[in-house]
C-alpha cells in the first residue's frame, strides 16, 4: 500500500469514530467538518448542507470565510445540481462552469456529496478547493464514505 493509501486510511478511520462517537447528527456533521478541513491540505472550505423542503441550508462550516450562499434552491449551482440527481458532482474548473455559484475568488475546483437517509437526499458535504481539478476517484471515495455514515446516523439521532 503506498502511503497516501495509509493516509486515506487513517483518516477514513477517524472520521468513522468521530461520527459514532458524536452525541447528535449536527455534532456528527460538526466533527466531520473539522476533521476533513484541517487533514487535507487542499480541502480549502469545507460546509454541509442539509435540506429543508426545496432549499439547502448551511449547517455548518470550515474554512477562512463565511459564504454569501447560506440558502440554495434545490435545482441552483452545483449544491442544488447535486440535491436534484443525488449524485456526487465533481467540477475541476468552476470559473468554466456557468452551473457554479461563486463564493471565494480563490477557488478553482469543487466537490459535492449527496448524504442520502434511504432514497431521500437530506444534505450534501460541499468542498472548496484553491487548485484545479483537486478531487480525485480517492477524494470521491473518501467524502462518499462519510456521506454514507453520516446518513446512518441521521437514522438513528436527533438533531
Ligand atoms: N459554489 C456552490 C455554492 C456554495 S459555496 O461553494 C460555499 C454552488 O455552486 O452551488
Amino acid at each position: 500500500m503506498s502511503i497516501i493509501g495509509l493516509i486515506v486510511d487513517v483518516l477514513r478511520e477517524e472520521l468513522h469514530r468521530a461520527i459514532d462517537a458524536a452525541p447528535t447528527f449536527f455534532a456528527a456533521c460538526r466533527a466531520a467538518v473539522d476533521l476533513l478541513y484541517r487533514r487535507v491540505a487542499h480541502y480549502n472550505w469545507v460546509g454541509i448542507y442539509l435540506r429543508e423542503d426545496d432549499e439547502l441550508v448551511l449547517s455548518t462550516w470550515a474554512g477562512p470565510q463565511a459564504t454569501q450562499h447560506a440558502r440554495i434552491p434545490v435545482g441552483q449551482g452545483i449544491c442544488g445540481l447535486a440535491a436534484r440527481t443525488g449524485e456526487t458532482v465533481i467540477v475541476d474548473d468552476v470559473n468554466a462552469d456557468p452551473r457554479y455559484l461563486a463564493c471565494f475568488p480563490q477557488t478553482h475546483a469543487e466537490i459535492v456529496v449527496p448524504i442520502h437517509r434511504g432514497s431521500e437526499v437530506i444534505g450534501e458535504i460541499d468542498i472548496d478547493s484553491d487548485q484545479e481539478t483537486a478531487f480525485s476517484a480517492a477524494d470521491r471515495a473518501l467524502l462518499e464514505r462519510t456521506a454514507a455514515l453520516l446518513g446512518c446516523r441521521a437514522r438513528t439521532s436527533t438533531v
